[in-house]
């Protein structure tokens, strides 16, 4: 960077992962796109990204955890080149991230540092975007991106961009057990369609149950726990059988419920209250796994700095 090129301001925004507490997926449209039904929750797991601004109309990214994420094809670039094409921006940035959510870990940690880029270049560059519009750009960059945005508890439909807010009083403590390889999202919705020719999976697109979206209002983990819902965990445990061991690790451990989150492989896990999350993810660590206890529902990408 020559002295032209000095930093003369930074943007820090931080984004939660996200967790879908349902998972509805329908035949795979002619878009090529599954219509989900699925309700999703921002979870207290966060990345950081840090914009900085630039007189070359450059966009570069560094993500010290995870140098191979860094090129033209991240999400969080394609994210600051969306705006700067559509806004006519003319200097470029500098974009950090300090990534926490687990890659390719079916909690949207891509969509996140998407959704963190957008918010940290809007601000930046001053564009003076109001939420539909923020919304809109987020959908055209991937289908959890809407939802990374906004944050909080909420409906998605469509390909998971259209959403309505749900409002949670309270607060629901789930354990996460990370994988220590990801999966591909379009792999296991591929495998899904498979799963689905063949008979193994619902054939229809099935709705949110009513009593879910009741336990969740009022955060009752006792009432949602039988009610979690993942139609894409038969194609998940079928890409890696291990899920099936590590979902049955949890219930061992004392958790009220499990799932796979997204396309996974991260499981989550639903305890009572904090306490008792502290108490299943000290017994699910002590089988080797790395585990991190979250609270939900918490806001979406936010400006911290
Ligand atoms: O929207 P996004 O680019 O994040 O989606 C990644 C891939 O996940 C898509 O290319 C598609 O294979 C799959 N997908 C899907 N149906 C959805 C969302 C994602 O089939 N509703």
């Amino acid at each position: 960077m020559n002295f032209h090129e000095v930093a003369v301001e930074s943007v820090r925004v931080r984004v939660p992962a996200k967790l879908n507490v349902a998972l509805h997926v329908g035949p795979v449209a002619d878009d090529g796109y599954h219509p989900l039904n699925t309700v999703f929750q921002a979870v207290s797991l966060y990345d950081e990204v840090v914009a900085t601004a630039t007189k070359s109309a450059d966009i570069t990214i560094e993500t010290p955890a995870a140098p191979d994420l860094d090129g033209p094809s991240n999400l969080a670039v394609r994210a600051a080149q969306l705006l700067q094409e559509r806004y006519d921006v003319d200097g470029g940035c500098a974009l950090q991230v300090r990534k926490n959510i687990p890659i390719a870990g079916g909690m949207a940690g891509g969509s996140a540092d998407a959704a963190g880029a957008l918010l940290a270049c809007a601000t930046l560059w001053e564009l003076d975007l109001d939420h539909h519009e923020l919304s809109g750009l987020a959908a055209e960059l991937g289908s959890d991106v809407p939802f990374s945005v906004l944050g909080g508890t909420a409906l998605g439909t469509g390909r998971g961009t259209e959403l309505m807010p749900l409002l949670v009083r309270g607060t629901v403590w789930w354990v996460l057990a990370f994988d220590d390889q990801g999966l591909s999202t379009p792999a296991v919705f591929g495998k899904y369609d498979e799963l689905l020719a063949q008979g193994h999976t619902p054939q229809q697109l099935t709705e949110v149950n009513p009593d879910l979206l009741r336990a969740l209002r009022t955060a009752d983990a006792l009432a949602l726990a039988p009610l979690l819902a993942n139609d894409l965990s038969v194609a998940a445990v079928a890409l890696r059988p291990s899920l099936a061991d590590t979902l049955e690790a949890g219930r061992t451990a004392g958790a009220l419920a499990g799932l796979i989150s997204g396309s996974g492989p991260t499981c989550a896990f639903l305890a009572r209250d904090e306490s008792h999350a502290i108490d299943v993810s000290n017994r699910l660590s002590a089988t080797g796994r790395v585990v991190r206890r979250v609270a939900g529902p918490v806001p979406g990408a936010r400006l911290v700095g």
